[in-house]
């Protein structure tokens, strides 16, 4: 019978049940890129308290791309030992483990980047990040060997995947979304040349890793403008990409801290739709915190379900699941802050 606890196959990926860590930036790093003494600890935890596959935080594909001074990199071999710490982690408590890699675009602060000013698909500015300058084809072709690379380093760290981090406005999203890419070559226009760059890099990855080497891509389900195109091309990208080799996709969505009293998992709806309309493995991402959350996503067809915050709170949270009780998280956002400040995750730790 499938349901939260049944076993599930992603494309080449066998995970143990249906719940899924997504990939979360403890801020724990060290400031060189390599990964920090908490972060062997917080995954650990996860990895014994049966999680079925942890996604790592983001790892930084380039030295140009970090999105903030904790962030780990995987842009040189030397990051690779950390990884194989942390995948050998997760095995050993028989969990599957899969590393984000990413690029922030637009949102790579030049305060943390040595100084460089932050590229975006058409340079424009964004709120947080100003200014920014258009990526050129060279600097595009540069990223997407990052990108190689860096799949690369993790496979021989031992991992059982990697997922391109596509959503929440850093690089890749930028590319995809027509609300900030206005570039009028082969990497901006309609959905086939939005989406290129990513089906660039996941045809690299897959021609260095093999095919075998499981690839995911976390993507956004909704945008700030005209969300019924978005969801349109979206499906249109996803089809792409399937054929591609894409493994399975995790559906996000942007404005995702702000979302409150909503109906949850936040994304099913537009979920349901891509399950009805592409033949890809999904995990639905965003608001869940109950056991129920998971069971209407699963009966939606969603294959798996991914949780961040609630895992901050509650690392036992698939045990509290199987009591049907729910996560203590009231997604106060806190964990994006506190980890910086006093050192702790969230409102409810010791
Ligand atoms: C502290 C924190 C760090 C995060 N870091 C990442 C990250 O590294 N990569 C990523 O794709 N999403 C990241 N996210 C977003 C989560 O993976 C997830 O998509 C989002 O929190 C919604 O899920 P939730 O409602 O279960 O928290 C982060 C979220 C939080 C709260």
């Amino acid at each position: 019978m499938t349901n939260a606890f049944s076993p599930v196959t992603l494309g080449h990926l066998d995970i143990k049940n249906r719940l899924v860590r997504s990939a979360t930036h403890e801020y724990f790093g060290e400031p060189d890129g390599s990964l920090g003494d908490r972060q062997f600890e917080i995954v650990e935890e996860l990895a014994r308290n049966e999680v079925g596959l942890i996604i790592s935080a983001h790892a930084c594909v380039t030295k140009w791309g970090r999105s903030s001074p904790e962030q780990n990199r995987i842009s040189e071999d030397r990051f690779i030992e950390g990884f194989k710490r942390l995948t050998e982690i997760v095995h050993r408590h028989d969990g599957k483990f899969v590393a984000q890699i990413s690029h922030a675009g637009g949102k790579a602060p030049s305060r943390v980047n040595e100084g460089r000013i932050a590229r975006s698909p058409s340079g424009l500015p964004l709120k947080d990040q100003t200014p920014t300058l258009a990526f050129t084809l060279d600097e595009i072709n540069e990223v997407k060997e990052d990108f190689i690379r860096a799949a690369l380093r993790m496979k021989s760290a031992g991992v059982d995947g990697v997922q391109i981090h596509g959503a929440h406005g850093y690089m890749l999203s930028e590319f995809v979304n027509f609300v900030e890419n206005k570039r009028t070559d082969d990497y901006g226009g309609n959905a086939m040349n939005r989406v290129r760059l990513i089906r660039e890099i996941l045809e690299g990855i897959k021609e260095a890793c093999g095919k075998e080497f499981p690839v995911l891509l976390k993507i956004n389900s909704n945008t700030t403008e005209d969300n019924g195109r978005y969801v349109e091309e979206l499906i249109e990208m996803l089809k792409i990409l399937k054929d591609s080799g894409l493994d399975a996709v995790e559906l996000s969505g942007t404005g995702f801290s702000n979302l409150k009293d909503v109906p949850t998992p936040f994304f099913l709806e537009t979920a349901a739709i891509v399950r009805r309309q592409v033949d890809l493995p999904i995990i639905l991402v965003g608001g869940t915190r109950k056991i129920e959350d998971v069971e209407r996503a699963l009966e939606a067809g969603i294959e798996a379900v991914s949780i961040s915050r609630p895992f901050i709170s509650d690392p036992d949270l698939v045990a509290r699941f199987k009591r049907r009780e729910a996560a203590r998280c009231i997604h106060c956002n806190q964990c994006f802050v506190l980890p910086k400040t006093t050192g702790k995750r969230c409102i409810f730790e010791k």
